[in-house]
């Protein structure tokens, strides 16, 4: 007799995007007139870049000839161009990587969901809170956290992100083993400094922690002090895994490509030099094939330096688009975050209005959908997050509608 994943039924609600999309289809249907301005989900709304189109063209051609067809990959980490290219990546930053220390995947999401799986049941993990969502849920899932209630979970550390601390966690008080941090932040989108960073990476390499870092907008970061990646940190590469997406950089939200690292230097309490990185590849060769050969073609045009100046040009335009996000809601007198270094606007609600009631008035009032604050974990609650990616006109319309219609 099959039974359940028991864990299923601790989740505390839906997934937050399903959720969102369902509440405006409700409100669509019964306002067919309203022209919907959408501004939720961080969902990247302009063209590829020239030069990875024509890279996954050549890619698709290459598949009609018998000469250049090809199936399976012979390694299910990635090509090594494309693995080479990243390494590149990393190099400008002042890191080294090997290439077997680098894991392509289809995408960020699947990876920070699925890299739990190389940590035994006890560990007791920590997330920011805020978070997003797939941290916490994934863990759910395979049993690392108990029954929940009001937005959290029992055996789960919460690491408050507030004003007063910059939306960057002090170290919990306790121990834990698995901490998941995100830099810049989604939802916050605080960026997180080298000193920041470092006290995290102290605190692992002492407690034999491992640390799950989330660099999926590194590449919206503005301020050349920042780090891009946590091995900027000396000694991260002994404590860290990173993990990082070709979505919202060039756009593959649809088309799938991201990255995880797991260094060879990776140690835990009970596993020897080299071992995690072991293992997730042996769960990468079980469980993945690869991500598609055409895709990966894309992300080396990307890395190329055209690649990278067009994917610039692009983030430039959603990066003006925050902006005139930003000023439109200090105009308005209501004190926001982010923005800067990452295409996410993290509002306060008016006060005494929760975060899914600033959801429904925003709608009701402004037609614009945006994302509550509460969805991201109880830290969330009495914020609102805006997503600067959109057409212009929309994100104008948008604008221009709040200026005009939100009533505070
Ligand atoms: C978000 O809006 O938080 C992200 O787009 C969701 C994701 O990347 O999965």
């Amino acid at each position: 007799m099959a039974t359940l994943n028991g864990n299923f039924s601790n989740l505390q609600a839906g997934y937050l995007f399903p959720e969102i999309a369902k509440r405006t289809s409700e409100f669509a249907a019964k306002n067919p007139d309203a022209k919907i301005l959408r501004l939720g989900i961080g969902d990247t709304s302009e063209p590829l870049a020239p030069s990875v189109i024509a890279r996954l063209r050549n890619a698709v051609d290459k598949m009609s000839k018998v000469e250049t067809y090809s199936g399976y990959s012979d390694d299910s980490r990635g090509t090594p161009e494309l693995r080479e290219a990243l390494a590149e990546r990393y190099a400008a930053y002042g890191v080294e990587l090997a290439t077997d220390e680098i894991f392509v995947g289809d995408g960020a999401k699947s990876d920070s969901a699925n890299i739990q799986s190389l940590f035994g049941g006890g560990n007791v993990v920590a997330v920011q809170d805020p978070a997003y969502p797939v941290y916490v849920d994934s863990n759910v899932i395979a049993g690392k956290a108990g029954a929940g209630s009001n937005g959290q979970y029992d055996g789960l550390v919460y690491m408050p992100c507030t004003e007063d601390n910059d939306f960057f966690p002090t170290l919990p008080s306790e121990k834990v083993d698995l901490i998941y941090l995100c830099s810049p932040n989604n939802p916050t989108g605080a960026a997180a400094t080298l000193h920041q960073l470092k006290t995290f990476v102290d605190y692992a390499r002492e407690n034999r922690a491992v640390i799950i870092f989330d660099s999926a907008y590194a590449s919206f970061i503005s301020d050349p002090r920042l780090p891009r990646s946590i091995y900027e940190v000396e000694g991260a590469k002994e404590c860290a895994i990173e993990i990082n997406s070709f979505s919202k950089e060039a756009g593959f939200t649809g088309v799938r490509l991201g990255w995880t690292i797991v260094p060879r230097d990776l140690v835990c309490e009970d596993g020897a030099v080299g071992q995690l990185n072991g293992m997730w590849s042996r769960r990468q060769n079980t469980m993945f094939n690869g991500a598609s050969i055409i895709v990966q073609a894309g992300g080396e045009a990307v890395l190329s330096e055209q690649g990278q100046a067009e994917c610039k040009e692009t983030i430039a335009y959603y990066m003006a688009n925050a902006r005139c996000i930003k000023d439109c809601i200090e105009g308005l007198g209501i004190t926001c975050y982010g923005g800067v270094n990452a295409p996410y606007i993290w509002m306060k609600t008016p006060s005494g209005v929760t975060s899914w009631e600033f959801f429904d008035k925003l709608l009701g009032e402004t037609h614009v959908v945006g994302t509550p604050g509460s969805g991201f974990g109880p830290g969330g609650e009495g914020y609102f997050r805006l997503s600067a990616f959109g057409h212009r006109k929309d994100i104008d319309r948008a604008v221009e509608s709040i200026q005009k219609n939100l009533k505070l």
